[in-house]
């Protein structure tokens, strides 16, 4: 079986949260006391994907090398990969195409953030597919932001919409792509949408339109939060220093999900924690030695 790799799509120039996002990247902001990436990345390793693409800008792309480095601290190969012009996510399958080879990917957009009770088999039986795609819809109160889901009376899924006027249905589909080793070449057939873009919902009609997508409904016991607009981007720091105060746990925690996996051992967690010393995600990493 070919191993699974994953995709972190981290390019873009977030004009929409403008000022702050002129002189830095949108997927390095802050989610309350961790980068935004941190909480995709987390994801990817929840679903076991240790060889990793990361799709930057080339002004970005330094900035992340310093934050996240060739990914060995975690147990990870990361590869980096400059997308000059943002001109669709689907382009994404493009500009990776040398570095899957053929394999099955889950790509994640950097700006997503997943929780819930269960994500770690949800993710499983998504990835256990051979082949065709899988992909996740949310209920969502405002789904004319995002790539919607049009069920038949039957609830077979009839088309996926993207940003539609009228919404056929309150899922929107997140930002988390299992796909076959067939995306890159389904890419490449696509043409650009009338704003100009790859757009992944038409790279996910090519598979729906061989039968070949499965459309997971993620429960109310789920959360999915993005950081499209300010309020949300505020919205998803205050779930998380919400849920980490309550409990004592960290959400999107890399070094936890790597030591709890055993790619690192405790030597490297200790390192790590060293490193960050007396901060409060120092002093997590040391409690989980002890
Ligand atoms: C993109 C996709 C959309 C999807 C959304 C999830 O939209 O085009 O289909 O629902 O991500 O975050 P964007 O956020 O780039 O506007």
């Amino acid at each position: 079986m070919i191993q699974r790799k994953g995709i972190i799509l981290a390019g873009g120039s977030g004009t929409r949260l403008w000022p702050i996002t002129m002189g830095v990247s949108k997927q390095l902001l802050p989610i309350y006391d961790k980068p935004m990436i941190y909480y995709p990345l987390s994801a990817l390793m929840l679903a076991d994907i240790r060889e990793i693409a990361i799709i930057t800008t080339s002004e970005d792309q330094e900035q992340f090398r310093r934050l996240m480095g060739d990914g060995g601290q975690w147990g990870l190969h990361f590869t980096w990969i400059v997308q000059d012009r943002p001109e669709g996510l689907a382009q994404a399958y493009l500009l990776a195409e040398d570095f899957l080879a053929g394999a099955p990917s889950v790509m994640v957009l950097g700006d997503n953030l997943f929780f819930g009770h269960g994500l770690p088999e949800l993710l499983a039986r998504a990835t256990a597919r051979p082949s065709g795609g899988t992909v996740f819809g949310y209920r969502v109160a405002d789904p004319q932001r995002y790539g919607v889901v049009d069920f038949s009376a039957e609830g077979t899924v009839r088309g996926i919409i993207e940003k539609p006027v009228q919404p056929p249905s309150n899922y929107a589909v997140t930002g988390l792509y299992c796909l076959d080793g067939s995306a890159p070449e389904r890419a490449a057939g696509i043409r650009p949408s009338a704003r100009g873009e790859l757009e992944i919902t038409h790279l996910l009609e090519s598979y729906l339109a061989e039968g070949l997508l499965s459309v997971e409904t993620m429960g109310r016991g789920y959360a999915w939060l993005d950081t499209g607009t300010h309020e949300s981007l505020l919205d998803a720091g205050n779930f998380v220093r919400t849920l980490q105060a309550r409990q004592g746990l960290q959400m999107g925690c890399p070094d936890e999900i790597a030591y709890l996996k055993g790619w690192i051992d405790r030597a490297a967690l200790r390192a790590r924690a060293d490193l960050f010393g007396k901060t409060g995600y120092g002093a997590y990493l040391a409690s989980l030695l002890s």
